[in-house]
């Protein structure tokens, strides 16, 4: 298992390039399943994600190819409509398969993904919404086996607002019979980009970005050609790097409106902030200033953002509250920024974050994505050496980071 070895207390400086969104990529690269013929994305990370959807898509009979941060799928002929257990338990983006499926093959067989370490994480409105378009649902052995000839128009409401759920519905109303409404929809920039996709494929979609979208489902889409959108939460993570350190790095080709809650944060918090030409430069102030967040749906503040923004705090002049009231379990890096020297206090969905002069090196464990995202950058500001072990889960989502992060002054390197 991959290390990263970190000797912090290094300002970070100088330039970043964004990658493209791993969660617009995922869902874009399932749309193409609504569309026989070879569908072209390009702009995508290199991340284990994106591997194993492509073994997901390989595994339905679509050829995947990918090179130079192209992904090429041959969606001719899909042979089976099953996601295995192995594949979702890895990725719980998996799930992304299900609405594309029942769409265009009438029929669906999708492993239940099971908890997971930030939540229980259920799938029941995406069930529910495809129940509403006229599904049959059975829950067989762990699999929720979806059946309709041809998914039906209808108006669906989501008690809780889901990301995944409103992408899943929005690519099954694409084929569907009829006009699907999708109310209290999720906003993000990524349901955005997949609305945008599915239009470049010939879909008839209205109101994304807004909470209610409206979809006139047509009999057939033409397959992709489609640029991912710069990836909001790796653009995030390094504007947090440049605070935590000390230091000043201009960011280039992110999309920074889809950062303002986080943006409005940093600058609370001290950062100063400054537009180029060609991006823009988040400089850390001499002291940070404690700063409360609490996590929402967009436009609110990330979720994928708390673990980082909470490294950052636990330097800042003073005490901070955070809270995560999108998923029950998101406070797993408390414990290894505590064994840092930090001063967290846990009580349900707050942490109170009481700023310390600085973080120590220290052996920590990686637990999810951003978890293990925030113990990086509190690597780099901490004195002496941290050692991120399971750094897999940092691999899903980021690409190399140690190779990002090393041009900009950090020593950082993995060994195995
Ligand atoms: N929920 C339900 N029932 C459902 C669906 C969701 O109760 O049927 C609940 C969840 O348990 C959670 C809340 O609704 O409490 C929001 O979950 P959501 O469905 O929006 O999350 P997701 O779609 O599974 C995506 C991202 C996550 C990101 C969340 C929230 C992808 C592939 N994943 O997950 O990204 O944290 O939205 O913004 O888009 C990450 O990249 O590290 C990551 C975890």
């Amino acid at each position: 298992m991959d290390k990263l070895i970190i000797e912090g207390g290094i300002r970070l400086n100088g330039e970043v390039t964004i990658g493209g969104a791993k969660n617009a990529a995922l869902p874009i690269m399932t749309a193409a399943i609504l569309a026989s013929g070879e569908s072209i994305i390009s702009n995508i990370p290199r991340l284990k994600d994106i591997t194993t959807m492509g073994a997901l898509l390989a595994h339905l009979g679509i050829g995947f190819h990918i090179e130079d941060g192209k992904v090429s799928l041959q969606a001719e002929n899909i042979t089976s409509i099953d996601a295995p257990y192995d594949l979702v338990k890895t990725m719980r983006a998996s799930v992304l398969v299900l609405g594309p499926l029942v769409a265009r093959m009438g029929e669906a067989k999708v492993s239940l993904p099971g908890g997971c370490a930030i939540g229980a994480r259920p799938i029941n409105l995406h069930l529910m919404g495809l129940t509403k378009m006229g599904a049959e649902v059975e829950l067989t052995e762990g699999y929720a086996v979806v059946r309709a000839k041809r998914l039906k128009g209808a108006t669906i409401y989501f008690d809780t607002i889901t990301v995944t759920g409103t992408e899943n519905l929005m690519m099954a109303a694409c084929l569907a019979e009829g006009t699907t409404v999708l109310e209290n929809a999720a906003m993000e920039p990524e349901v955005v980009d997949l609305a945008n996709a599915l239009i470049s494929m010939g879909a008839d979609i209205q109101g994304a970005g807004t909470s209610v979208i409206k979809i006139r489902g047509i009999s057939s889409l033409k397959p992709l050609n489609y640029s991912v959108i710069p990836d909001r939460i790796e653009t995030g993570t390094f504007m947090a790097a440049a605070g935590i350190t000390g230091g000043e790095i201009k960011i280039k080709n992110c999309n920074f409106p889809h950062l303002d809650s986080v943006i409005i944060k940093l600058k609370e918090a001290g950062l100063t902030i400054n537009e180029e030409a060609d991006g823009i430069v988040f400089k850390a102030p001499g002291k940070l200033r404690p700063v409360d967040v609490k996590t929402m749906p967009y436009p609110g503040f990330p979720t994928d953002m708390q673990a980082q923004f909470m490294a950052l705090m636990s330097i800042a002049e003073g005490t901070s509250l955070i809270t995560e009231s999108i998923f029950e379990n998101r406070f797993m890096h408390v414990a290894e920024l505590k064994r840092m020297g930090a001063d967290i206090k846990i009580q349900g969905s707050l942490a109170t974050v009481r700023g310390i002069p600085s973080l120590t090196g220290a052996p920590v464990m990686a637990t999810d994505l951003r978890a293990s995202a925030s113990l990086v950058i509190a690597g780099l500001a901490a004195k002496g050496t941290t050692i991120v072990d399971r750094v897999y889960h940092l691999d899903r989502g980021y690409e190399k980071i140690e190779e990002k992060l090393k041009p900009l002054g950090a020593r950082i390197r993995r060994v195995k």
